[in-house]
């Protein structure tokens, strides 16, 4: 009996051995998971910063959705670029990119990593980081006004690199406070130009415009985007500023009714 026995152990290890068959590896490359086909709802809900996978379809399938106003049936109703949704009461507009524009309030830095300050970033919705917004420029953190975002690169690269369509300038236009009557001579300065000192060597900015709004208060215009540009161009005429705010970039003017930390979303094609 122990001799048959022993007989069956050992063709049974002959045939493991000695089998032409592959034998196949659960952890070998080999082996493709099956995907799960991704809903295309859940794929647009995902692009627009709402959550992962998983999240973006418990939002579809357990809550009260309205799709331009009219109810939603997420296997039924394919969700477009343009579509307004409305989720559990929160409204959000469906783009393929966010174009925003914020009124930056004084003390708040234009970083996602601020050092001393609070950051501009705290003051838009989770999901527009989410989908990475990143702000067109900096200001400084004492400086107000008008700040743009995008997670379109194409449309942060022109207004940063101050070109827009062909070879047109991108001007920004601020108003600032000074510390001293300003003087004619020092607006004739602006306007011809002044030398920066940069990190290796000098360079010659001018003011795009420069209107004197009343004794200690100016309006200047430039179209490069050097850093602190505008308070070291006035220190290079011989004055200084108390205050700065931007009132455009470009095209793109702050609405007077935008009170400080204040966002809308803006179309740029329109
Ligand atoms: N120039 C400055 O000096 N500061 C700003 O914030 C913007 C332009």
């Amino acid at each position: 009996m122990l001799r048959f026995a022993l007989r069956v152990v050992q063709q049974r290890n002959e045939i493991m051995h000695t089998s032409s068959l592959p034998v196949k590896h659960f952890s070998e490359k080999s082996f493709k998971k099956p995907r799960m086909k991704v809903h295309p709802n859940v794929k647009i809900l995902q692009s627009q910063g709402l959550g992962n996978r998983k999240f973006c379809e418990k939002i579809l399938w357990s809550s009260e959705i309205f799709l331009n106003s009219a109810p939603f049936n997420p296997d039924n109703d394919l969700i477009q670029w343009g579509d307004t949704l409305s989720i559990d009461g929160n409204s959000y507009q469906i783009s393929q990119f966010k174009y925003v524009l914020m009124n930056k309030p004084a003390g708040y830095e234009t970083s996602h990593k601020p050092s001393r300050h609070r950051s501009v970033f705290e003051l838009l919705p989770p999901h527009y980081l989410e989908r990475g917004i990143q702000a067109a420029g900096r200001l400084d953190v004492d400086t107000t006004g008008l700040l743009l975002f995008s997670d379109d690169g194409q449309f942060i690269h022109r207004i940063i690199s101050g070109k827009q369509g062909i070879k047109k300038e991108v001007e920004k236009v601020y108003v600032m406070a000074l510390d001293t009557p300003l003087l004619d001579g020092q607006i004739d300065q602006l306007l011809n130009g002044v030398e920066l000192q940069e990190e290796h060597d000098t360079e010659w900015v001018k003011a795009s415009r420069a209107e004197r709004l009343d004794d200690g208060r100016l309006r200047m215009g430039i179209t490069t985007g050097k850093y602190h540009q505008v308070k070291r161009m006035l220190v290079a005429v011989g004055n200084h500023v108390t205050t700065l705010h931007r009132e455009s970039v470009g095209p793109y003017r702050l609405p007077d009714d935008l009170a400080p930390g204040q966002w809308i979303e803006f179309d740029p094609t329109a």
